[in-house]
């Protein structure tokens, strides 16, 4: 038998995609150079040697579609179990941890790599990175140096801050986790605590638990607008 690793890849695609416009499924089914770009995403996660298993979570209408793709594109497909996602990303995320529980795969060193279904390009060297920090430190996150300046706008009329660019990243995916503190920290919040939080890392950050930063690449994006799938089809060509 293999060696248990601990180790669980947790592919988001509880996601609608309203952002994507009217489009007949969400944008994670798309398809990018003739593959759904979730069969993309999957296959750099099931050839990774680090994970024991890859959980997949989808809306709930769409959980029968995601076995059926996995049937039909992914060829180590006993490596994957589709599961179903949550009303947040958190919520998905947290389907993800409770499996887990359920299935007796849950221990203080149990690291969840978790990723937007919609990031075709990761690479194996940052999912080996999310797995090494996440062992070693407990949270991660994986991000590149702003190149933009930011701004705010609390108002959203006039500027009320502009930070300096050199300590400002953007943040990526995988986002990874020693998934049962992550749990105990989530249940800690209030809701709405919880309503606020976009971001699984700030689940950390706002309890003042460290999260260490790992080196994403600019090519790592995440296809939110219809722009992004042709940029998509560029950079796999
Ligand atoms: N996601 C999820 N569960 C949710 C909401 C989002 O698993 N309840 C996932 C999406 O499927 C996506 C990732 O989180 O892979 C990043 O979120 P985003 O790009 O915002 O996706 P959507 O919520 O689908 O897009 P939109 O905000 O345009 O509706």
């Amino acid at each position: 038998m293999e060696e248990k690793k601990n180790v669980y890849g947790v592919v988001l695609a509880g996601g609608v995609g309203a952002r994507m416009g009217n489009v007949e499924k969400p944008k994670q089914f798309m398809e990018v150079a003739g593959k759904p770009i979730l069969v993309l995403v999957l296959e750099k996660f099931v050839v990774h040697p680090g994970f024991d298993q890859v959980l997949v979570l989808s809306p709930k209408p769409w959980v029968r579609y995601t076995q059926d793709l996995i049937q039909k594109y992914i060829p180590m497909k006993e490596r994957v179990t589709v599961l179903e996602g949550g009303s947040t990303r958190n919520e998905t995320i947290m389907n993800a941890v409770r499996y887990l529980e359920e299935q007796g795969a849950l221990d203080e060193d149990t690291v969840i790599v978790t990723h937007d279904s919609v990031r075709p390009f990761v690479t194996h060297r940052i999912l080996e990175e999310n797995i090494r920090a996440a062992q070693q430190y407990g949270a991660c996150d994986t991000v590149i140096p702003a190149t933009d300046t930011i701004v705010q706008s609390v108002s959203h009329t006039v500027i009320s801050d502009i930070p300096d660019r050199s300590v400002m990243y953007q943040g990526q995916t995988p986002q990874s986790f020693k998934a049962k503190k992550l749990k105990r920290v989530y249940e800690s919040l209030t809701e709405q605590e919880k309503g606020i939080l976009t971001d699984a890392c700030k689940i950390f950050v706002i309890k003042g638990e460290e999260v260490r930063l790992v080196q994403g690449e600019v090519s790592n994006i995440k296809i939110t607008y219809p722009y992004d799938l042709k940029v998509a089809e560029s950079l796999i060509c």
